[in-house]
């Protein structure tokens, strides 16, 4: 945890944004995965994480924005608990890591709420994520389940998303460390990737570095050398030389700050010639990105940068023919490049997504484009100091698309399907780094995975 007084500050903060009401921020419990005392691993909600900093289930938050006193409810343990548990500081002592004073039993927090509730006053609170909570805000709020989320606080989201979004220079500490555990995995991929090796063994042990620095994964490991299927968690495959390998991965720290890197690399350790033409316009894309992101530029406009980037290279290498420009316009690029060039990044890899999308990277200026590949991109806003956010541009050759657009003729007038199907069986290649906005433009969190193609064999070799 960080000192107490970061997050009585953070609560001081949204309360002051605020209008009136009660602030509910429910954690998470833990969740059975095939019987109820057998549980996934518990991962804490992130805006409990973010306000009230306990890293334990059962537990709920309230900040008062007209009293500006904060409360955490949950039970202590009892004998049993600490029989198989271990022992346990208390409720009360926990809270006051976070700067809290006032606690109380489970049952204690629901009265209070619903005495709350009877005298008219407001309750702000998230879209739940989780079913249990969910039949947790019916409970407190009377109201049924089905109808939850669209009660959710828009002036709460609004006023988290304006808190989290720009990191504080602790945050910052800690996503650099999920840099460097997330460099050790990459590395660890490329010494492993040889003909004959099986994905899983890549994966496993990629999630393995994960979990002995601390947090464990901050999403399950993406690993392919089928990379063209964008978020690819089939790990059966037996590496060959011909072939490239995807590896789109990254840790929490023990605190839960994320890294979120992709690679990409040649089994052989070496690139093809057709493997290295198409390895370089990703990486050029990713450079344009890198060379563009910085305070009051649009991600949006960086995105389209990086697509026409990506569209030039494809009509010199003859994938791709006409107007560059017209063709991004015409999204004719999307069939190589059908997601977004990237997303927020601290507490949860896509940070604050469970709030909705639209609330973290959009805004009543720019607005998302509703264009096959383009409408992917969950961050287009123009970005500020301390915003984190991923760098991922990527080609893929996926069949099935390929065969729908040539099918049904759509941009058949930017695209040369013939000579792309020279390029079926070849995978797919994105590039991901993690970008801290600074004042005069962006600097890398971490250090630099090995990205270019002298980099990348040299270190294979
Ligand atoms: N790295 C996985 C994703 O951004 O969706
Ligand atoms: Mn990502």
């Amino acid at each position: 945890m960080f000192q107490s007084s970061v997050y009585a500050n953070r609560r001081n903060a949204l309360r002051s944004g605020m209008s009136s009401g009660l602030v509910l921020i429910p954690g998470n419990n833990d969740s059975p995965m095939n019987y109820p005392a057998n549980t996934f691993t518990f991962r804490q909600d992130s805006n409990f994480l973010y306000f009230f900093g306990l890293d334990h289930p059962g537990y709920f938050g309230v900040m008062d924005i007209d009293t500006g006193k904060d409360y955490i409810f949950g039970e202590d343990v009892d004998i049993d608990d600490i029989i198989w548990m271990g022992p346990q500081d208390s409720l009360a002592e926990k809270a006051l890591f976070a700067g809290v004073e006032f606690t109380g039993k489970v049952s204690e927090g629901m009265d209070f709420m619903k005495q709350a509730i009877a005298l008219g006053r407001k309750i702000h609170f998230t879209p739940p994520y989780r079913f249990d909570n969910l039949l947790f805000l019916e409970r407190i709020l009377g109201l049924n389940h089905a109808w939850i989320k669209s009660y959710a606080s828009v002036e709460l989201i609004k006023g988290i998303v304006r808190l989290r979004e720009v990191k504080e220079d602790v945050e910052i500490l800690e996503l650099e460390k999920a840099a460097a555990i997330g460099y050790l995995m990459h590395t660890t991929a490329m010494r492993m990737a040889k003909p004959g090796v099986v994905e899983r063994e890549i994966a496993g042990t990629m999630e393995g570095i994960a979990l002995a620095a601390g947090g464990g994964v901050s999403f399950p490991v993406i690993l392919s050398v089928n990379g063209e299927t964008l978020h690819n968690h089939y790990h059966g495959n037996t590496l060959t030389a011909d072939r490239l390998l995807l590896c789109d991965a990254g840790a929490e720290t023990a605190s839960h700050y994320a890294s979120d890197y992709t690679r990409t690399f040649p089994v052989s350790g070496k690139f093809s010639t057709k493997q290295r033409e198409i390895y370089e316009i990703v990486l050029a894309a990713n450079n344009k990105a890198a060379e563009m992101a910085a305070p009051g530029i649009a991600y949006q406009q960086v995105h389209l940068a990086a697509a026409r980037v990506i569209a030039q290279g494809l009509t010199d290498l003859g994938l791709m023919k006409g107007n560059v420009d017209e063709a991004v316009k015409a999204g004719a690029h999307a069939m190589f490049f059908p997601h977004g060039l990237g997303h927020m990044m601290g507490l949860d890899v896509h940070d604050m997504e469970d709030m909705g999308e639209n609330f973290v990277g959009y805004d009543n200026e720019i607005q998302r484009i509703n264009q096959f590949g383009t409408a992917y991109l969950r961050l287009g806003k123009k970005l500020k100091p301390g915003f984190v956010l991923t760098n991922e541009p990527g080609i893929y050759f996926i069949p099935a698309l390929i065969q729908k657009w040539e099918a049904e003729k759509i941009n058949s007038e930017f695209i040369d399907f013939q000579k792309v199907k020279q390029y079926l069986g070849f995978g797919g290649i994105r590039l991901e780094d993690d970008l801290l906005i600074t004042q005069q433009g962006n600097q890398l969190i971490g250090n630099r995975i090995p990205i270019t193609v002298e980099e990348i064999e040299r270190f294979m070799a």
